[in-house]
């Protein structure tokens, strides 16, 4: 055997092993299990408005936006999307990436140098951390939702700059960061708040707009958000709002902007009407779902729309997920090393899209799956 064929194989035992080994999940058509596994939040990635706009694109756009941005990708409707989101979420400019995950490493990289310190909290995505990893700039992560270990960063630091990184809502524990506090001290230090509003959008009563414009911040001029458009807005691609100046950096120093095909037109166009379907009563139906899911779960009512149940451990919650699935239901399932406290997670996404009779068969299930969890041979 050759030395790479015996590492991989290596590797693929001890994850097998740990419990830690990953599957694809190959959906089908028409399957017919229900999806609480997606980050469909508001069911617009199907909507039949959504759909068609997608449809058009392709048809007057083409499928692919064919270069990057800088060379001939920038569309009419790239254009009109940025405009859209800036508006949306009150900050005074947009600029549109391929994913959130290339937003992310755009933003941070673009800005951070090695004359920059990056306080990061301990609970940030993956596509945060990486962009935090490719910078020269000194880090320092500090303890989830901590706000005086930033302050005590901030105070202690040396470098001429500092960016503060967290997320509006945290992906796995669907939690809310405290915004407010953390914005007052970018203030005071002169620092650069970025916050993650993947999870935010689309979630965020009253209106869904993002934890920061509910919490006063829109256009707020030390705060930067990113947003994904995959998640509550049903279609693919990412942003990063803020000044017109932090923007015209990021078009000219974002290599994930400059070296990347534009996001497709019928990404964009999907993104755009998705966006103005967001309206404080489809919000308010997202929420009480989130609540009556919280309460038939028995767990508090998240800050987001991820309800985050915690298993004793990682072969419980593959058994817990499977158990669920065989039952005509699709849950996701958090485990190391996505996690960032080590405890494995079964992850059920609550979508307002859903007909109302699979939604309650769908949280019937998992209740029994769950509530049984400790006492049914899943817990190990
Ligand atoms: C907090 C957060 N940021 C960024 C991303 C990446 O977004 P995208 O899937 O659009 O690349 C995700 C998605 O998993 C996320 O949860």
């Amino acid at each position: 055997m050759n030395a790479w064929a015996e590492y991989l194989g290596e590797r693929a035992a001890r994850r097998r092993l740990l419990g830690l080994q990953r599957t694809l999940f190959v959906r089908e058509a028409d399957t017919p299990l229900i999806d609480l596994a997606s980050n469909d939040y508001l069911g617009l990635s199907a909507h039949p408005q959504v759909a068609l706009a997608a449809q058009r694109a392709a048809q007057e756009w083409g499928a692919g936006a064919r270069s990057s941005r800088l060379v001939s990708g920038t569309t009419q409707l790239h254009h009109e999307l940025e405009a859209a989101l800036a508006e949306f979420t009150g900050h005074p400019a947009a600029l549109v990436f391929s994913s959130g995950y290339t937003a992310n490493l755009g933003v941070i990289t673009a800005l951070a140098d090695a004359d920059t310190t990056v306080i990061s909290d301990q609970h940030i995505h993956a596509s945060l951390i990486d962009a935090c990893r490719l910078t020269k700039a000194t880090r320092v992560v500090t303890p989830h939702n901590d706000v005086p270990s930033v302050e005590q960063a901030l105070s202690k630091s040396s470098t001429s700059r500092h960016l503060i990184v967290v997320e509006s809502i945290y992906s796995v524990l669907s939690d809310a960061a405290p915004l407010q506090e953390l914005a007052a001290l970018a203030q005071h230090y002169n620092a650069l708040l970025i916050v993650d509003e993947a999870h935010g959008v689309g979630v965020t009563p009253p209106n869904g707009r993002g934890v920061a414009a509910a919490a006063g911040l829109a256009g707020h001029p030390h705060v930067v958000l990113t947003a994904t458009l995959s998640k509550a807005l049903g279609a693919q691609g990412g942003a990063v709002l803020g000044s017109p100046e932090v923007i015209d950096h990021l078009v000219n120093q974002a290599r994930s902007f400059i070296f990347d095909t534009a996001l497709a037109p019928p990404a964009v166009a999907a993104a755009r009407t998705a966006l103005s379907l967001v309206t404080p009563p489809v919000v308010a139906n997202l929420r009480a779902r989130i609540k009556q899911a919280a309460q038939q779960l028995t767990l508090p009512t998240p800050a987001g729309a991820v309800l985050s149940v915690p298993m004793p451990s990682a072969e419980s919650a593959i058994a817990a997920q499977a158990a669920c699935r065989d039952a005509g239901v699709w849950v996701g399932c958090f485990r190391p090393p996505s996690v960032p406290d080590g405890v494995s997670r079964l992850r059920i996404t609550v979508n307002s899209g859903l007909a109302e009779v699979s939604w309650q068969h769908a949280l019937d299930v998992i209740a029994e799956v769950v509530n049984s969890r400790h006492n049914n041979g899943i817990a190990q």
